[in-house]
């Protein structure tokens, strides 16, 4: 068969996505898959119909690529792809909305309000009331974009104007001390959890992409009992929201030492830097045996 590596897309993650794409399509490639990049920017999607293609490998981060309408799309096309259905892209795209489903199923997550555009806010009792110091991000993003933190109700009112170009809905959750984790999926299982430690002041679009000094920490440096609690954390939160064949949690802690759930990522980053690759590496996975098990999975 015929493999579209869909990549690039019209989203705010589109950079990251283009590199990602390149990095599957030559790994396909190099283990003799019929692979082709096609990017939904540049060509409707109905050309994969005419070009003949028999499955999708979703490369697209953020949203039309992670937010299940190129999901939707494909299902109305009768091509099989890689990765989660409608609804659980659509649900994990939003940060609001899975919150909600995760702290309903009795799993943990930080404190959080939600203001819309537009809405009066009392910014000094919204900070007081989260504990005097937040992260506000976009509702649907990824990637860090449109995300700050704030210390008072003027960098508040300012964190929630930045986050609101990005989304209608900005989530202000209290802050969370870390160290923070990220959580594999492939499968129905969890791989070796990853301790990011970044020098901003939170992880970062440039922490994530650019700079050389995030460290990254696998395995996680937690004892055995806590690694386990973690990973079988992540699964549970990945079918929650009705994860699918490959996708990441991110997971971090507070002053306590607890595990709060941050959000759930279904076409994860899969350039040089992620971190989904290098926790399949950690199992012994190269990139090429990775990105060949998530496209068997789509099969299934
Ligand atoms: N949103 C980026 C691509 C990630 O989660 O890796
Ligand atoms: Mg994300």
């Amino acid at each position: 068969g015929k493999v579209a590596v869909l990549y690039g897309g019209h989203s705010a993650e589109r950079e990251v996505s283009l590199r990602s794409g390149q990095a599957v399509l030559a790994a396909l490639q190099a283990q003799g898959i019929n692979a082709q990049g096609f990017d939904p920017a540049e060509q409707p999607l109905t050309a994969l119909v005419e070009q003949q293609f028999d499955r999708a490998f979703i490369v697209l981060h953020g949203r039309g690529g992670e937010d299940g309408t190129i999901q939707g799309a494909l299902e109305y096309l009768g091509i099989p792809y890689t990765g989660s259905g409608v609804l659980g892209c659509a649900l994990a795209m939003d940060k609001v909305r899975t919150k909600q489903v995760w702290q309903a199923a009795g799993l943990p997550v930080a404190p959080s309000a939600v203001i819309a555009r537009g809405r009066a806010v009392d910014w000094q009792a919204l900070i007081t009331d989260l504990g005097g110091k937040v992260m506000v991000k976009p509702a649907q993003e990824g990637s860090s974009i449109g995300m700050s933190p704030a210390r008072n109700a003027a960098e508040l009112e300012q964190a929630v104007a930045l986050a609101h170009k990005y989304d209608r809905e900005a989530l202000v959750e209290s802050w969370l001390s870390g160290p923070e984790y990220t959580v594999s999926i492939l499968g129905d299982q969890a791989l070796p959890a990853i301790r990011v430690q970044s020098t901003h002041e939170f992880y970062d679009y440039d922490a994530k992409y650019q700079a050389g000094d995030t460290q990254y920490h696998c395995p996680a440096g937690l004892c055995e009992l806590e690694e386990r609690a973690l990973e079988q954390l992540a699964v549970t939160a990945f079918h929650a929201v009705g994860g699918k064949g490959w996708g990441r949690i991110d997971v971090m802690c507070d002053h306590n030492g607890n595990f709060k759930l941050l959000e759930a990522n279904m076409v994860p980053g899969m350039t040089t830097k992620s971190l989904v690759p290098m926790a399949a590496k950690a199992v012994g996975m190269s990139f090429e045996q990775l990105v060949k098990r998530i496209l068997e999975l789509s099969e299934v």
